[in-house]
């Protein structure tokens, strides 16, 4: 088989760049359709007249990202139901508009575009069909305070709707501001006056805005690997470029912290995604250390803090932060709904005002009504009642999730049960790759996650990288975890490597 690509020697991009970016447009494209075959490497490296190695390591990254995948002794393939996440259906039954991805780009606007066209979606790619789905940042349905909040929704719409009817102040209703600067002292032990708090969409929002603030091409970005998509895209999209750097049952590791100039650095310290570990004081103080020494702002997102099962949670890096050097991220997506799209940051003084003026040239601020809500909500302590009872909820499920794992699985080594809304799992050597665990699983209506799908990204896959399965388990039913455990370990069963003899 060949593929209409072809590679030149240039100043721009590697020989190794070229070969990824155009299977990639041609998956994007749909040219490449799920389950086609690519030529194996040995053949693209003829076709191409590049070397064996430049071919492996495009094909690397595109298994890294997810866009192909191995089946060993056989070849390399489209990843299945990619269309799906490309362009995710949003009304069952109905096609989506086609999104910006899959619209037909030419090759040159494909390139131009690089940048905009990577794939992050936090929509499940296998909704349809699943049964039990372990799909990661999802709270439970069933427990959304609705009824309350529609008694805030409907109180606040009658006490002051003037405030629908025209722009208000860009970083967000004061009264959202000081409830969430009485939340964080407690909570996270970060005390800050309102006037540094921005109420922002969510974090995804919260990155855009940070990133447009302080990544020009260039920026160094000092990133967990692994790390979360959804924040090592847009900071891509600006031109960072990126020192990945180790993660380990203590966090990012910060030994191998680069010695640049004005870096930005971005990590998950409360619960690392998707590895889970939580970095350790004494890390969060080297952290910091190195941050003065070399002009760097950090970026902390923490964004499902507000869960932990497992002793205190460690004091935010932004409560440590004494040179002001932490930018903060909290969110309302674990805590209530990511369909509320209510986050917020807490800024270094010197960024307020900057900061500020572009939120107001973004957007001119959140939607007041939800802001309204939400800060009444906190007021009259509901907020907390509905976090005591989560928190009970997601401890009870996260133990079912344990004991069917061990009862179905022997030994599990698992990684992040301490906290969040999801774990880790380590797959036992006699089973197959996480991707294609996922593939199998879906066959029998299971959906478990690798990585790649799992909105991790990683810098350089390794074989070990690919046993990870990331399971969220906040949205299941102790029922429903059950039985999804149960069923993944009967299909897992057919596909187990018999151990050598003697
Ligand atoms: C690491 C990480 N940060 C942030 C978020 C939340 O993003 P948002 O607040 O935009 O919903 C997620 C969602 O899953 C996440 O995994």
């Amino acid at each position: 088989m060949q593929l209409p690509i072809a590679v030149k020697e240039t100043e721009r991009a590697t020989l190794q760049n070229q070969v990824f970016e155009q299977i990639r447009v041609m998956i994007a494209e749909g040219r490449l359709k799920d389950g086609d075959p690519l030529p194996a490497t040995r053949e693209l490296s003829l076709q191409m007249g590049i070397s064996c190695n430049t071919a492996l390591l495009a094909y690397e990254r595109l298994i890294s990202e997810g866009y192909v995948y191995t089946k060993p002794y056989v070849g390399t393939f489209v990843s299945d139901n990619l269309h799906d996440r490309i362009a995710p259906r949003l009304v069952d039954g109905q096609d989506a508009p086609q999104s910006e991805s899959c619209q037909l780009l030419s090759l040159n606007d494909a390139q131009r575009l690089r940048q905009f066209v990577r794939i992050h979606s936090l929509q499940n790619p296998h909704r349809k069909r699943l049964s039990a789905d372990f799909w990661v940042g999802r709270p439970d349905p069933a427990s959304f305070p609705v009824k309350v909040w529609s008694q805030h929704i409907w109180k606040q719409l009658q006490r002051s709707s003037a405030a629908l009817t025209q722009y208000n102040e860009p970083s967000g209703l004061e009264a959202l501001r000081l409830a969430i600067s009485d939340h964080l002292g407690p909570a996270r032990g970060i005390a800050v006056d309102a006037g540094q708090i921005m109420i922002v969409g969510g974090c995804q929002d919260g990155f855009n805005l940070i990133a447009r603030l302080l990544v020009s091409p260039g920026t160094p970005l000092v990133i967990e690997n692994p790390c979360y998509q959804g924040a090592a895209y847009v900071f891509e999209s600006f031109g960072a470029e990126p020192y990945p750097v180790t993660v380990d049952e203590h966090g990012m590791d910060v030994s191998q912290l680069p010695d640049v100039s004005s870096p930005v650095a971005y990590l998950t310290p409360s619960h690392q995604y998707p590895m889970g570990a939580t970095l350790s004081l004494s890390r969060r103080m080297e952290l910091l250390a190195w941050a003065d020494k070399h002009d760097a702002y950090i970026l902390e997102d923490d964004y499902d803090s507000d869960f932990r099962f497992t002793g205190a949670p460690l004091t935010a890096l932004k409560g440590l932060d004494r040179n002001d050097r932490v930018v903060y991220m909290g969110t309302f997506s674990k805590s209530m709904g990511p369909g509320l799209r209510l986050g917020y940051i807490v800024l270094p003084k010197a960024l307020v005002a900057p900061a500020r003026r572009l939120k107001a040239l973004m957007n001119n601020g959140q939607s007041w009504l939800e802001q309204a809500a939400m800060a009444d909500f906190m007021f009259e302590g509901g907020f907390r009642r509905h976090l005591r009872r989560m928190r009970q909820t997601y401890l009870e499920r996260r133990d079912v999730l344990l004991a069917a794992l061990k009862s179905n699985f022997g030994d599990c080594q698992v990684r992040g049960e301490d906290a969040g809304m999801h774990l880790t799992w380590r797959i036992p050597d006699r089973y197959p790759h996480a991707e294609e665990i996922e593939r199998l699983a879906v066959l029998e209506g299971v959906g478990v996650y690798a990585l790649s799908t799992g909105a991790a990204l990683q810098f350089g896959t390794t074989e070990e990288s690919r046993r990870y399965l990331v399971l969220g388990y906040a949205a299941l039913t102790p029922r429903e975890i059950e039985q999804g455990i149960a069923r993944l370990a009967e299909c897992l069963s057919k596909h187990a490597i018999p151990s050598p003899p003697g």
